[in-house]
């Protein structure tokens, strides 16, 4: 293999088209495009000439081009048959997430690709964000001491749209809870390691297609550590803020809008030095905060670039299958705890 993967994209009119291919594929030195498959062949021929690569009429001729990788962003429910085609084919494959619509699905995409030799990761670009790496360092270090409690939102508005593939349970395995609550659990093991249980809400607010258009679960951590994710297709875009809120027995790390699909935010640290004394007044001292403002780096740049060096260091990469696994196993416990309002514990 030379020093650049082969990539084919499967799904590629959605965020393929919009992020992952002119943000990450092409812009990667370790990658190089060379063909799109989408099932509308108006979109894909239309992204090819964007983006001056060979547009396959069906995903055997977009397998049997000469390609080390593919990209698969298609709806949910097409992930785990072309996971496998692909993996058949000696593909190696950067999945979307959720990896699929069941855990069920998840582990057969891990064992399939175990089998054939091929390495499989999951879409989970914010992970690369600088501001949330640079998080994950200060944690690492201790500095926000021991962890108490974390919460990541990601909300946006989605009205009914005829035949939606993310308002029908079928075709996309929920609704806000799965679509961005998946990445907000996988942030938050990042931050604070694995989740043992959950408790979770899920309803229709204001839209009524059959996926849920709100979820709140709260989360109980390994190391006894707290945590909520809440998620929402029925609040403004401008009024969601995208918070993430670190809280330690040491100092905080609070920021707005780093969740999503830029690559910056405002992220603040507030720490303390030494434990202080018990306050009875609890007085807060306001404006201390320390500014965390990396260079960003662009997440889908970050993240092709990761998978990419990943194959050709015949190493995991760090979005791997096991991290897609986890997240599909904790959106399943909340899921299943909003129908039985049971407290449900992760299998592992
Ligand atoms: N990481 C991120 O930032 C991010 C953002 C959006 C979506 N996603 C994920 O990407 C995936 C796609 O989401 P989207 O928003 O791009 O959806 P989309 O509906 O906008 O686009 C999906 C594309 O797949 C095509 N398609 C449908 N069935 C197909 C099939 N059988 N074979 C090939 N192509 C097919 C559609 O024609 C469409 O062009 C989902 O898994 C979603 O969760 C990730």
């Amino acid at each position: 293999m030379a020093d650049k993967i082969k990539w084919g994209v499967i799904g590629s009119g959605g965020i393929a088209m919009r992020r992952t291919i002119p943000e990450g594929i092409i812009s990667a030195e370790n990658a190089e495009l060379v063909a799109v498959y989408d099932v509308n062949s108006e979109t894909n021929s239309n992204v090819a000439r964007l983006y001056n690569t060979t547009a396959a009429d069906s995903l055997t001729s977009l397998l049997n081009c000469d390609i080390d990788a593919v990209y698969i962003a298609s709806p949910v429910n097409k992930h785990l048959d072309q996971v496998i085609a692909s993996a058949v084919n000696k593909k190696h494959i950067l999945c979307e997430k959720p990896l699929g619509i069941s855990v069920n699905e998840a582990e057969k995409m891990i064992s399939v690709c175990n089998k054939e030799g091929v390495t499989l990761g999951t879409g989970f670009m914010m992970r690369f964000h600088t501001q949330h790496q640079a998080a994950l360092k200060m944690i690492e270090e201790g500095r926000l001491g021991e962890p108490v409690y974390a919460r990541a939102q990601l909300s946006c508005w989605y009205p009914p749209i005829e035949g939606a593939w993310r308002q029908d349970p079928e075709t996309g395995g929920g609704g806000s809870l799965i679509d961005m609550g998946s990445h907000c659990i996988d942030l938050l093991e990042m931050f604070f390691g694995k989740i043992l249980s959950v408790n979770c809400f899920i309803t229709n607010r204001i839209h009524s297609y059959k996926s849920e258009d709100s979820a709140v679960a709260s989360l109980f951590f390994e190391n006894s550590a707290m945590g909520t994710v809440d998620t929402f297709f029925c609040i403004p875009d401008n009024s969601s803020r995208n918070m993430l809120e670190l809280y330690g027995s040491r100092g905080s790390i609070i920021a707005r809008g780093t969740i999503g699909q830029g690559p910056s935010g405002e992220m603040q640290a507030y720490l303390e030095n030494d434990l202080s004394e018990y306050d009875a007044r609890q007085t807060r001292i306001t404006g201390v905060g320390i500014q965390i403002n990396p260079q960003p780096v662009n997440t889908y740049l970050a993240e092709i670039n990761e998978f990419s060096c990943a194959i050709l260091e015949k190493r995991e990469p760090e979005n791997n299958a096991g991290a897609g696994l986890r997240s599909q196993k904790i959106l399943a416990a909340c899921y299943e705890s909003a129908i039985t309002r049971k407290v449900i514990d992760i299998p592992d």
